[in-house]
């Protein structure tokens, strides 16, 4: 009941909310005059969430939000892609961290997708060095934890999400290429990471999948690579107002 309340609340009351919080605190640096690292210029075209996927009935599970997990206006989203999910089809994410994402992914999508995600183990060397500030997502105990909360409750759907360990930069991506109908872009956020991440992201979307970048408007690296991307290739990569999300639909 209470996932049920949570999945109306973020996209209902937080997003509209968040929304103009977000704005009035863009405009008070801009009229202050002050920098902060963390709230980049946004210079893509905006959408609203409604004119990204059909808005349903979604659950939102693990509402309390960690330092390094989405917002829940944005969870809501992604709540909604993977309801609208084909069955049958994969979802990615890039990105695993406590599994917050992952659980939403897989409680919400069909019960035919499996729900593959990647995270990078702390001992292993990466190819390209990640931004500064976000190794603490990387150093924790376990990838994926919040999943396991629901393997007595939920055994399907925990059984449906396959955990990936790796470096997203070396990672072999042969077998789920063409394959998803959803790819969770929240990996490093590192330039050279969001434009590899980005490369990878595109060889695994099926036609008419999706993908969504997390962090846009708030790390450096992501604004850089996915800036220039469409300028360089004007894919039509499109920001979902009130939010931080990018999002892609691969044509049919
Ligand atoms: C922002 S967190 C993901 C948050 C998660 N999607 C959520 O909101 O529940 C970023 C994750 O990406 C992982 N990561 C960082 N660099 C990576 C890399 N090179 N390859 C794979 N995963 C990486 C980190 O370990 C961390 O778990």
């Amino acid at each position: 009941m209470l996932e049920l309340y949570y999945g109306f609340y973020a996209t209902r009351l937080y997003l509209p909310w968040s929304s103009l919080s977000r704005r009035w605190r863009r405009f008070a640096r801009r009229v202050r005059g002050k920098k902060d690292r963390f709230l980049q210029e946004a210079r893509l075209a905006q959408v609203s969430w409604r004119q990204c996927t059909a808005p349903r009935t979604v659950r939102v599970w693990e509402h309390r939000k960690e330092n390094g997990n989405v917002r829940i206006s944005e969870l809501g989203i992604l709540a909604n892609l993977a309801r609208n999910c084909a069955p049958g089809s994969a979802i990615f994410e890039i990105g695993t961290f406590d599994g917050r994402t992952s659980i939403n992914l897989a409680m919400n999508s069909p019960a035919s997708c499996p729900v593959y995600t990647l995270d990078l183990p702390p001992d292993v060397a990466t190819k390209f060095a990640i931004a500064e500030g976000e190794r603490h997502m990387v150093d924790k105990p376990r990838s994926g934890a919040r999943c396991e909360r629901y393997r007595d409750s939920h055994p399907e759907v925990v059984n449906r999400i396959h955990q990936l360990y790796g470096d997203s930069a070396a990672f072999d991506y042969t077998s789920y290429r063409d394959s998803c109908s959803l790819v969770f872009v929240d990996g490093s956020h590192a330039y050279d990471y969001a434009l590899s991440d980005t490369r990878a992201a595109m060889s695994l979307v099926a036609r008419g999948g999706v993908i969504i970048w997390h962090d846009y408007g708030i790390w450096e690296g992501v604004n850089q690579a996915l800036e220039e991307l469409e300028a360089r290739e004007q894919l039509g990569l499109k920001n979902i107002r009130g939010t931080s999300l990018v999002y892609w639909r691969r044509p049919d």
